[in-house]
C-alpha cells in the first residue's frame, strides 16, 4: 500500500553578513549547501546587515554590500520562489526580539563567547555593546522562524548552542514557545584552504590576494591564481599526507567536478602540475561564470532587487510577527 502519510517539511534558517564578496571557500563550504538544502527543507536565508554594524562600516559601502550579497544569494541559485530570502534590517522583529532575549541572557554567558573575545581583541578601539550582545540578535534571527536546523560552520556552533539554551530557558520559564533548533553541520562541505599557505583556511580577509578566489574574480584572474598556487616539488598529482597544496587543489577539483581522488590521479597521470593547475582553474572559472553573469544582471536592475527584498521582508515579517507576539504576550506585555 502506498504510504500517504506526509511528514511536514523541516525548516532551515541561516544568515550571512554583507561584509565583502565571499570566497570560493565560503561557496564550496557553505553557500552551495544552502542551494542544495532548498530541495529538502523549507528554507529561510537572510543578509545579516544588523550584525555587520558591530564593527565600523562606511555607510555607502555597507549599502552596496547589502545589495551585492542579496544579489549573490540569488545568483548562486537560491530561488526566491522556493526559499524566503530577505534582509535582516528590513524585518523589525529581529531587533525587537533581540532586546527581549538579551534580558534573558547572562553577562557571563556572553563573556564566554570566543567570537566576542576574538573580535574585541581585533577591534580594541570599538568594543561596543552590540558586539557583546551579538549572540542575542543571532538567537532572535533564528528563533523568530522556528527552524529545526541552522546550517553554519564550526565557528558559529557556540552561538547556536547559546540559542538553544535561550530557547529552552524561555520554554521552561513561560511555556513551550520556541522550536529548539539544531546546528546543521554540512555533510558535503569542502574545507578549502589558502592557495598560498595551504595549511590555513582560505579567507577573504587574507592580505595576499593570490591566497583566495573571490566569487567576483574573472576567468584570467582565477587561472592565474591557481597557476601560482603553492604545491611541492614531487610533480605528482596524488592525494597524500604532507602534500597540502596538491590535496587542496584536488579537493577543490573534486568538489566542482564530482570526480574521486582516484579519477583525478588517473586523469593527470604522467602530466605535470602546470596542466593540473590550469584544469582546476578552468573548472572553477566555468562553475563561477554563470553565477557572475546572473549577478551582473541582478546588480544592473536595483529596482527589481529592491522589489525582491520587499517581498521577502513582508513575508518574513509575517512569520516573525507571530512568534514575537506570542513571546510578548507570555512575558506580560499588553499587545
Ligand atoms: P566567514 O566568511 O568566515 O564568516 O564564513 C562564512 C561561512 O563560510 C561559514 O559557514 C564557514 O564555515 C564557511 N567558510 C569560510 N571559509 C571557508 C573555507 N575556506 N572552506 C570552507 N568553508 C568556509
Ligand atoms: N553570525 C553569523 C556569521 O558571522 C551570521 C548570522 C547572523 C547567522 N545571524 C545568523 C548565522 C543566524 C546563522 C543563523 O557567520
Amino acid at each position: 500500500m502506498e504510504n500517504t502519510v506526509c511528514e511536514p517539511q523541516k525548516r532551515a534558517l541561516s544568515c550571512i553578513q554583507p561584509t565583502g564578496i565571499p570566497t570560493l571557500g565560503n561557496y564550496l563550504g557553505a553557500l552551495r549547501n544552502w542551494v542544495a538544502m532548498q530541495d529538502e527543507f523549507e528554507c529561510f536565508y537572510a543578509v545579516a546587515d544588523l550584525h555587520a554594524v558591530t564593527v565600523k562600516q562606511e555607510p555607502a559601502k555597507l549599502r552596496q554590500q547589502i545589495y551585492e550579497m542579496f544579489a549573490l544569494l540569488i545568483a548562486i541559485g537560491l530561488d526566491p520562489e522556493k526559499s524566503l530570502l530577505f534582509v535582516q534590517s528590513q524585518v523589525p522583529q529581529h531587533a525587537q526580539l533581540s532586546w527581549l532575549l538579551s534580558c534573558q541572557t547572562q553577562f557571563g554567558e556572553l563573556s564566554r563567547m570566543t567570537q566576542f573575545k576574538d573580535k574585541s581583541a581585533k577591534h580594541a578601539d570599538n568594543i561596543n555593546a552590540g558586539l557583546f550582545t551579538y549572540p542575542a540578535l543571532m538567537a532572535a534571527d533564528i528563533l523568530l522562524y522556528q527552524p529545526d536546523y541552522v546550517p553554519v560552520g564550526e565557528d558559529q556552533k557556540q552561538h547556536c548552542e547559546l540559542t538553544r539554551d535561550l530557547a529552552l530557558r524561555f520554554n521552561n520559564r513561560y511555556s513551550p514557545t520556541f522550536t529548539v533548533p539544531e546546528p546543521y553541520i554540512m555533510k558535503t562541505g569542502a574545507r578549502v584552504r589558502s592557495l598560498q599557505e595551504p595549511t590555513k583556511k582560505m579567507s577573504k580577509s587574507d592580505e595576499n590576494q593570490n591566497a583566495f578566489i573571490s566569487l567576483k574574480d574573472d576567468k584570467d584572474t582565477i587561472i592565474r591564481k591557481f597557476r601560482r598556487a603553492v604545491t611541492d616539488s614531487d610533480a605528482k598529482v596524488c592525494y597524500a599526507p604532507g602534500k597540502d597544496g596538491v590535496n587542496n587543489l584536488m579537493e577543490i577539483y573534486s568538489a566542482i567536478t564530482g570526480k574521486t581522488n582516484e579519477q583525478i590521479e588517473a586523469e593527470f597521470d604522467g602530466k605535470g602540475y602546470g596542466d593540473f593547475k590550469t584544469a582546476v582553474g578552468e573548472a572553477v572559472a566555468a562553475e563561477l561564470a554563470p553565477i557572475q553573469e546572473r549577478f551582473a544582471t541582478l546588480m544592473g536592475d536595483k529596482a527589481q532587487l529592491e522589489a525582491l527584498m520587499k517581498t521577502g521582508a513582508e513575508h518574513a515579517s509575517y512569520v516573525a510577527n507571530k512568534t514575537l507576539k506570542k513571546v510578548m504576550k507570555k512575558m506580560g506585555f499588553v499587545i
